[in-house]
C-alpha cells in the first residue's frame, strides 16, 4: 500500500498514547495510568501528590534515594565544564579516575573497565569480548555460549539469547546459534528457605554435560547472574557458583557473572562475587553505579583478558571493534564517582548487612499465609511468591497495580511480588512495605 493510500491513523486527543511504553501493559496503562511525578529520598509523588514508598530502589537502580545534592551537583559541575566528548580515539579525565576506582573495588584481577550505556549494552560488550579473546588465543573455535533458564540478561540480540525467560525470547526469532541453558536453580527443596538453598549445587554440573555433548573446546564463556533477579530473585544453591566456576576453569570456559543488580552493595558486600567468594573472568555492572541518574554500564574483564586481545592486534591498530556513542560519556562519569565516594563515605554496604537480617526475617514471615507458595532473598533482596489465579502472571499484576493505589512502588516477576528496597530505607519504612504487601495478598 502506498503512503498516499494508507489510511491514516484514528485521531487520539489523548496525550498518553505516543509513548509507546517499555515491558509495559501499553492498553491496560492507558485505562488506569501510574504516573510519577517527584521523587525524593525513598519516595514517590503521584500526579495528585500521594506519597508512595520506592520499593524496588527505581528499577534496582537507585540504592541511595532519590535526589541525592552531591550527585546532582556532581553533573552539574561536570556539563558546565565537559558535556560530552567522543569516546572513540579520545578520552575524558572523569573516565580513567572511574575506570581506577572500579578496579580498586573489585575482585583482584578484574581492573580492565570498559564502559557502556545500560546492562543490555554491558552484556553484549561482555559476550563479545569472550569471542574475540578465544579468537586472540587460537581457540577461535570457541562460539558457543551457555546461559541459564530463568536468567536475563537484557534485551538486545546476544542477551536474550543467552538469556532464559520465555516472554523476553519468543517473539524475536532463533537467536544467537550455539547457546544451551543450565537448568535454573528454582527447586522445590529449597521453598521458603531465605538465604542460600541446602539443595541443589550439583545442577551447576549441567555445564560438564554441555561439554561432554559438546566439546569444551566449542564452548567460549558461560554467563549467569549470581542472583537471578529479573525472574523473581532466586539465590544460588549453597556451593553452586564454586562449582560453576571449577568447572569453567577446568575446561577454559569463561565464567561471566551478570552483576547488574548484585552490583554495588546489594548482596551486604561490594559484588556478589565478594559475598559468595567465587571470582568471574568478566562482570557486568550497571544498576546503582550512577545511583539511577544518568544511565551508564560498566564491563570489568581480568587484566590477562584485555591484555591477550590487545597483544594480538597490528600496532597502531584499533585492537576490539566495538563501543557506543555514549561510552564513559563524562557526566554519567561524575555521577558514578560521586555515588562511588557515598558508598564509601557513608559506609552504605555495611548498612546493607545491618538491614538484611530483619528484613530478610520479614519476607520469610509470610511462610505459611495463604496463598504464598515461596519466600526467597538475600541481602536487601526479598521475593514472595503467590499462587497464581487464572492467567499466570495475573495475580502479581494486580497486586502491583493495588500497591500504587496503596502507596508502594514495587516489582511484579510473574506471580512474585519482589522488594528491592534502597539501601537508605529505615527499618520501620521496610516493614511498612512489608505491611502494604501483606494486607494486599489477603484482599487478592
Ligand atoms: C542481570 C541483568 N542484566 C542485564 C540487564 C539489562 O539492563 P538494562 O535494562 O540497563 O539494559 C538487567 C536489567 O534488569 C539485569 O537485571
Amino acid at each position: 500500500m502506498s503512503a498516499a493510500t494508507r489510511p491514516s491513523p484514528p485521531a487520539s486527543n489523548d496525550p498518553l498514547v505516543h509513548q509507546w511504553m517499555p515491558f509495559t501493559a501499553n492498553r491496560q496503562f492507558m485505562e488506569q495510568p501510574r504516573i510519577i511525578a517527584r521523587a525524593e529520598g525513598v519516595y514517590y509523588y503521584n500526579t495528585r501528590g500521594d506519597k508512595l514508598l520506592d520499593g524496588s530502589s527505581g528499577l534496582y537502580c537507585i540504592p541511595l534515594g532519590h535526589g541525592r545534592r552531591e550527585i546532582r551537583e556532581a553533573v552539574t559541575r561536570q556539563m558546565e565544564e565537559l558535556d560530552y566528548a567522543p569516546p572513540f580515539q579520545y578520552g575524558v579525565p572523569t573516565a580513567f579516575r572511574l575506570a581506577h576506582e572500579l578496579s580498586q573495588m573489585l575482585p583482584t584481577g578484574l581492573n580492565r573497565v570498559m564502559f557502556a550505556g545500560g546492562g543490555s549494552e554491558a552484556v553484549e560488550t561482555a559476550l563479545k569480548v569472550a569471542l574475540q579473546y578465544h579468537r586472540a588465543r587460537g581457540e577461535g573455535s570457541r562460539m558457543r555460549f551457555i546461559g541459564r533458564e530463568r536468567g536475563y540478561h537484557g534485551v538486545n540480540f546476544g542477551g536474550w539469547s543467552v538469556g532464559g525467560m520465555v516472554n523476553n525470547r519468543k517473539a524475536f526469532g532463533v537467536g544467537l546459534p550455539g547457546v544451551a541453558h543450565l537448568r535454573h536453580t528454582h527447586i522445590k527443596e529449597n521453598f521458603f528457605e531465605m538465604g542460600e538453598g541446602t539443595h541443589g549445587a550439583e545442577l551447576a554440573d549441567d555445564l560438564e554435560r554441555f561439554v561432554n555433548l559438546h566439546g569444551a573446546d566449542t564452548i567460549a564463556a558461560c554467563i549467569v547472574e549470581p542472583i537471578a533477579g529479573s525472574t523473581g530473585i532466586l539465590v544460588p544453591p549453597k556451593g553452586y557458583l564454586k562449582r560453576l566456576r571449577e568447572i569453567c576453569t577446568k575446561h577454559g570456559i569463561l565464567l561471566i557473572f551478570d552483576e547488574v543488580i548484585t552490583g554495588f552493595g546489594r548482596t551486604g558486600q561490594a559484588f556478589a562475587a565478594d559475598t559468595f567468594d567465587v571470582t568471574p573472568d568478566i562482570m557486568t555492572l550497571a544498576k546503582a553505579l550512577t545511583n539511577g541518574v544518568i544511565p551508564m554500564a560498566a564491563v570489568a574483564v581480568r587484566e590477562d583478558i584485555q591484555q591477550t586481545i590487545l597483544d594480538a592486534a597490528p600496532e597502531d591498530n584499533v585492537e576490539f571493534y566495538h563501543g557506543y556513542t555514549y561510552s564513559a560519556h563524562p557526566v554519567a562519569c561524575a555521577a558514578a564517582l560521586a555515588t562511588l565516594k557515598i558508598f564509601r563515605d557513608e559506609d552504605i554496604f555495611a548498612r546493607v548487612r545491618a538491614l538484611a537480617p530483619a528484613f530478610l526475617e520479614q519476607v520469610g514471615a509470610f511462610k505459611g499465609m495463604d496463598g504464598v507458595v515461596d519466600t526467597r532473598g538475600f541481602g536487601l533482596l526479598g521475593a514472595i511468591e503467590i499462587a497464581p489465579k487464572g492467567k499466570p502472571g495475573a495475580r502479581g499484576f494486580a497486586l502491583l497495580r493495588k500497591a500504587f493505589e496503596a502507596g508502594l512502588v514495587l516489582r511484579a516477576a510473574g506471580d512474585s511480588i519482589v522488594l528491592a528496597p534502597p539501601f537508605v530505607a529505615t527499618p520501620d519504612e521496610l516493614t511498612q512495605m512489608l505491611e502494604i504487601i501483606r494486607k494486599l495478598i489477603k484482599e487478592t
